[in-house]
C-alpha cells in the first residue's frame, strides 16, 4: 500500500521538527563524506537520491519512516545486506542490491548519514 503525497508530506514534516530536537546526538558522529563516498561507490544514487524519488524513495523519506524506531539500524543493516526483494517506483520487484563492504562500521556511518536526512 502506498501512502497518498500529502499523506507523506504531513508524516515527513511532523518526524522533521523531531528530527531537529535529536540532531545533535544523532548526527554527531556520522562521517558524511565517506557516507556519500560509500553509495557512490555502491551504486545506491542509481536509484536513491537525497531528496527526490527515482527507481526507489529518496533517502529523506526513508529517514523519515524509521526516524524514532529503536530498531532502525539493525532493519536497515539487514536491508543492505540480505538482499531482501523491494519494489521499484515502477511496480517491478527486485532483490536489493547490498552495499559493496562487509565493514560493519562503513555500513553504520551510511546508515546513520540516510537516517539524518
Ligand atoms: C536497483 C535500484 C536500487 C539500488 C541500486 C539501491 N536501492 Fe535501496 N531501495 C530500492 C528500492 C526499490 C527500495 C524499497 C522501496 C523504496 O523505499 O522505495 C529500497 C529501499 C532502501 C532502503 C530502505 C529500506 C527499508 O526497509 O525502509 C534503504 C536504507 C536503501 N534502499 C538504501 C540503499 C543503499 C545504501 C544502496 C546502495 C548500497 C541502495 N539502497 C541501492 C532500490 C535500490
Amino acid at each position: 500500500m502506498k501512502l497518498s503525497i500529502s499523506q507523506k508530506l504531513i508524516t515527513v514534516s511532523a518526524l522533521g521538527v523531531a528530527a531537529l530536537a535529536f540532531s545533535g546526538a544523532s548526527s554527531a558522529a556520522v562521517n558524511a563524506d565517506a557516507a556519500q563516498a560509500l553509495a557512490k561507490k555502491s551504486d545506491c544514487l542509481k536509484c536513491h537520491a537525497i531528496d527526490k524519488d527515482k527507481k526507489a524513495s529518496s533517502f529523506k523519506k526513508i529517514a523519515a519512516k524509521w526516524h524514532g524506531k529503536a530498531d532502525a539500524e539493525a532493519k536497515l543493516v539487514d536491508a543492505l545486506t540480505k538482499s531482501p526483494k523491494v519494489k521499484m517506483t515502477d511496480g517491478t520487484e527486485e532483490e536489493h542490491k547490498a552495499i559493496g563492504t562487509k565493514d560493519m562500521a562503513e555500513i553504520k556511518n551510511l546508515i546513520g548519514w540516510i537516517l539524518a536526512q
